[in-house]
């Protein structure tokens, strides 16, 4: 038997806190599922300028899984993506497929789940880098991260999906009464609404968990990441080497638009909300070492070394983001929280740290299934 229309039309109403790519994703695939009316509610979103808090904006980012995390989670967010960059799919113009050079400076034990992505091969010796002791290449996709973004915050309104601007003190204010006293009620419009209890809140925070009243998680810390985005559209694919265990480590993401990320620091703790300038230098150069191809054409010189100097006309910005990170792994998990007497299921989904894209939809799916299973 078919559900009654009406049923349809009387979609529970559900509220996720935060618009970065953990809360977009999580919102659409709400939304999308055609039993819940989203709303979004944050304090920063993609249309606004890059914010430090606001990791989502800052990211390189690639697909490019090494490692299993969270069992399933990123694999299935692997498959997904690869649809939606596919040559005429409807988001085709947010991610680049390329072939992705992985080296190491020690010899890999566990490789599965490299494997697992296409055309997966292990490099012959004669093709690894000075310094490389191991090597793989295989084919992965890279996301123009605002473009995405964007694309995610248009998908969900186009679906029917609302957004809020606020910043939220304590996580009462929203079990409370949702939205409501985060619109501005000088309108009509707000103050002709019922206030509606939401039948569910998320909580897509990133590091913004750490300072949320009624939740201060403080698992979670930073992973600060400084990057340089070159203008360099000749580069075509994507490169990462890992050296002296893991601690130093550059990485070239080329995106769909010519500009190439080059990275990368992971300074644990560390809150410095702007690009350091000797970083910037010690990225530069420790990445031209393993792509030398990064300098322009016109600069090119077979007498010597690339140096970064050679680089300085193609800059075209120095950035720095803030890794979500959290003791014990990301929290994809369904409690209940009590306010004036009602018990309101309250899902969260943070602390995705280096690897938030990587999970996004594979995490989105897991919070929809937990609130299914709760009976909502
Ligand atoms: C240099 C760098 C490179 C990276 N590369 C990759 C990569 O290649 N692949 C990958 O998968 N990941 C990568 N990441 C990691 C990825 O960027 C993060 O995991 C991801 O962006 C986290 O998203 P989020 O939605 O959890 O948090 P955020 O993007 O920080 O979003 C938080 C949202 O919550 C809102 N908010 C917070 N507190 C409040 C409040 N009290 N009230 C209202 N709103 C609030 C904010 O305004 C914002 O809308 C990289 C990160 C960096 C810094
Ligand atoms: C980031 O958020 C904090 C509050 O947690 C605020 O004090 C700070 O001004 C914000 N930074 C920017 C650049 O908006």
């Amino acid at each position: 038997m078919s559900k009654p229309s009406a049923v349809a039309e009387t979609k529970k109403q559900v509220i996720v806190l935060g618009a970065g790519v953990i809360g977009l994703t999580t919102a659409l695939r709400l939304q999308e599922s055609n039993d819940y009316q989203v709303e979004v509610l944050a304090e920063l979103f993609p249309t606004d300028l890059k914010n430090i808090n606001y990791t989502s904006q800052w990211a390189g980012a690639h697909h490019v899984s090494t490692q299993e995390r969270t069992p399933d989670v990123e694999w299935l967010t692997f498959q997904e993506m690869w649809k939606l960059s596919e040559p005429g799919s409807l988001a085709e113009h947010c991610f680049m497929r390329i072939k992705e050079h992985e080296y190491f400076d020690s010899p890999v034990l566990q490789t599965e789940v490299m494997a697992r992505m296409p055309n997966f091969q292990k490099l012959p010796q004669s093709d690894l880098p000075i310094g490389a002791e191991d090597g793989y290449s295989f084919d992965a996709l890279t996301i123009d991260v605002p473009v995405y973004l964007n694309f995610l915050l248009s998908r969900l309104l186009e679906k029917g999906g609302t957004i809020v601007r606020g910043r939220v003190q304590h996580i009462s204010q929203v079990l409370e009464a949702g939205t409501y006293p985060f619109k501005d009620h000088s309108r009509l419009v707000g103050r002709n609404e019922p206030i509606v209890p939401p039948h569910a809140v998320f909580v897509c925070l990133g590091l913004g968990a750490r300072f949320l009243g009624g939740l201060e998680d403080h698992d979670m810390y930073p992973a600060r990441g400084q990057t340089v985005i070159l203008r360099a559209p000749w580069i075509k694919s994507g490169m990462a080497f890992h050296g002296d265990g893991a601690n130093r480590w550059a990485y070239v993401i080329p995106r769909r638009s010519g500009d190439v990320i080059v990275g990368g620091t992971m300074g644990i703790n560390d809150w410095y909300p702007k690009a350091r300038p000797e970083t910037t230098h010690e990225i530069l150069e420790y990445a031209l070492l393993y792509c030398p191809e990064l300098v322009p054409l016109d600069f090119r010189e077979t007498e010597r070394l690339p140096l970064v100097d050679d680089l300085k006309s193609i800059i075209v910005e120095e950035a720095c983001g803030l890794r979500p990170m959290r003791k014990g792994g990301p929290r994809i998990e369904l409690d209940y929280l009590n306010t004036r007497g009602r018990q309101v299921p309250v899902i969260f989904n943070y602390g995705h740290g280096p690897y938030g894209y990587m999970a996004s939809i594979g995490s989105a799916n897991m919070c929809l299934k937990l609130l299914k299973e709760a009976g909502f």
